[in-house]
């Protein structure tokens, strides 16, 4: 296995980005690759900075799950500087990620990923991705009296690449995949980091040009849940519906058995092949 370093002169040599990737921190061992993004944030570092860390003590995932991060995954954290991204909307982004790594996959790994809102990829059911994407606030001093306040995003990407079935500790709320496991190969992380990262900007830039219809378009392609009956689990409420689509904030919108179209904003999607 390559060292850190090595990692990050290969990035250096491949990357084809403008900003993505092209400050980055990589690192052995991480207790979050987020939390460090949050620190170098903090330090001034500037849209687009990477962290990258071969392996997590304490990965986690949305709802404050654990995220298990050996080594041979890619655990990575990308800081977005959101006044650069006019209009984006909070919802959107994590879907326009899952985009462009569900592209990525399909023209590197002919992978039949399909994306399951808000942030999860599967394959056959399977997870082998998931997006863990955190906003604050940011008081940015400008010198003047006043401070300016701007949002700041940091998107945290989990994808399961060189890791074996056996590894997988079996208490995961889903069911776990890897690259490895779908395509029997080992595969160069840094080369799909890469390709990942000139994917998001990419698809960045299909928002500055033709705002969220053209991600909403490419979500619902590669979208394993629409015309679904799904249960809905969103902490006080459970319920079921079919999934009808997304909104132009990204939030999914289910027709429920009575007619009615309820919008969910934040909540995860149990899978059921239930009609109703
Ligand atoms: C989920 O599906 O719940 C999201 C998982 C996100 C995991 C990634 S790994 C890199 C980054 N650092 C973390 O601690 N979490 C995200």
């Amino acid at each position: 296995m390559n060292t850190t370093s090595e990692d990050q002169l290969q990035l250096n040599q491949i990357l084809s980005t403008k900003a993505l990737g092209q400050r980055s921190y990589f690192f052995e061992t991480a207790e979050s690759t987020n939390d460090h993004a949050w620190e170098k944030l903090a330090e001034g570092a500037p849209h687009g900075t990477l962290i990258v860390a071969k392996e997590q003590t304490q990965g986690r995932g949305r709802h404050g799950r654990r995220w298990f991060s050996p080594n041979g995954g890619l655990w990575c954290s990308i800081i977005l500087d959101t006044s650069l991204l006019p209009n984006i909307q909070l919802g959107q982004i994590p879907l326009l990620i899952g985009v462009a790594i569900t592209e990525t996959l399909k023209n590197n790994f002919n992978l039949n990923v399909t994306l399951k809102w808000p942030n999860d990829l599967l394959v056959n059911n399977k997870k082998i991705a998931g997006i863990l994407s955190e906003s604050r606030q940011i008081r940015k001093s400008t010198g003047n009296i006043t401070n300016n306040e701007k949002r700041a995003v940091v998107v945290g990407i989990g994808l399961n690449c060189n890791i074996q079935k056996e590894n997988f500790p079996n208490d995961l709320q889903m069911e776990p995949t890897s690259i490895l496991i779908e395509k029997s190969q080992q595969i160069d992380i840094i080369k799909l980091l890469s390709d990942i990262l000139f994917s998001i900007e990419n698809w960045f830039d299909v928002y500055s040009n033709e705002g969220f219809a053209a991600i909403k378009s490419a979500w619902k392609q590669h979208s394993g849940i629409l015309g679904e009956i799904v249960k809905i689990d969103t902490g006080p409420d459970t319920f079921s519906g079919k999934v009808i689509d997304i909104d132009n904030t990204g939030a999914l919108l289910i027709e429920e058995p009575n007619g009615n179209t309820k919008t969910v904003i934040a909540g995860d999607i149990l899978l059921s092949r239930e009609t109703y």
